[in-house]
């Protein structure tokens, strides 16, 4: 990139329910000057959400969009979530383990700008307790999927997959940390190309432009 010129980077707002820690891997890849996109705002549906600790500590904008307050009206909920992304002039979202549902008319208004990380290779073992479901089936490969977000659950255009092996004596634990340090390779990867203005949905697949298998998008261990 020639020196003093400026380029925009997309603002990403990253909403999470817990943990955070593929937030902080979308925070870390962000921190790069090459990188596309800034992380503007980490928005967590539950105030005691650890995530909102560690990206405060980051230097990240946080807000709480708290549903209790709103009880019965999921309406009002997601008003308040879009005046917020709308507040910070947000361009793409992130879902990181956002345990809330939304609404087909919320995701509508974020049609192709929005992503998810899903712990399976979708379209197997969509939902929750994916890792536990994965060893009772007794696949011997398992992964993690980056996805458009659509209003049926887990069931949006597929961005970037990482394969994972299942070893013998695997837990759903020990198969879940082997799992979430490939998320943490294929989210960044994933909202590059899209900050990049490199993916294009065409007939509810994802189209790429240039060479994905390169850049990450696609994670195959040696086994
Ligand atoms: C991850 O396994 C992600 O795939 C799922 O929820 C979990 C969130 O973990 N959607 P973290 O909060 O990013 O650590």
């Amino acid at each position: 990139m020639a020196k003093g010129i400026a380029v925009s980077k997309k603002r990403v707002a990253i909403l999470i329910s817990g943990r955070g820690s593929n937030m902080e891997a979308l925070i870390a890849a962000a921190a790069q000057e090459s990188y596309p996109a800034q992380i503007a705002l980490v928005l967590s549906n539950r105030p005691g959400a650890p995530g909102l600790r560690r990206a405060a500590a980051a230097g990240i904008a946080t807000e709480i969009v708290d549903p209790t307050l709103y009880g019965n009206d999921r309406e009002g909920f997601e008003r308040a979530l879009q005046t917020k992304l709308e507040a910070y002039r947000i361009d793409l979202v992130c879902l990181a383990g956002f345990m809330r549902l939304l609404s087909p008319s919320f995701v509508g208004q974020w049609q192709d700008r929005m992503l998810n990380i899903h712990p399976a290779l979708l379209p197997s073992f969509k939902g929750l307790d994916t890792h536990a479901r994965a060893l009772a089936a007794g696949v011997k490969i398992h992964g993690a999927t980056v996805h458009m977000v659509v209003p049926e659950v887990d069931c949006g255009p597929i961005l970037a997959q990482a394969a994972v092996p299942v070893r013998e004596g695997d837990a759903a634990d020990t198969l879940a940390a082997r799992v979430l340090e490939a998320e943490h390779r294929i989210y960044p990867a994933a909202l590059k190309f899209l900050a990049e203005g490199r993916v294009r949905v065409v007939d509810g697949r994802c189209r790429i432009d240039g060479r994905a298998d390169a850049d990450g998008l696609l994670f195959v261990p040696n086994i």
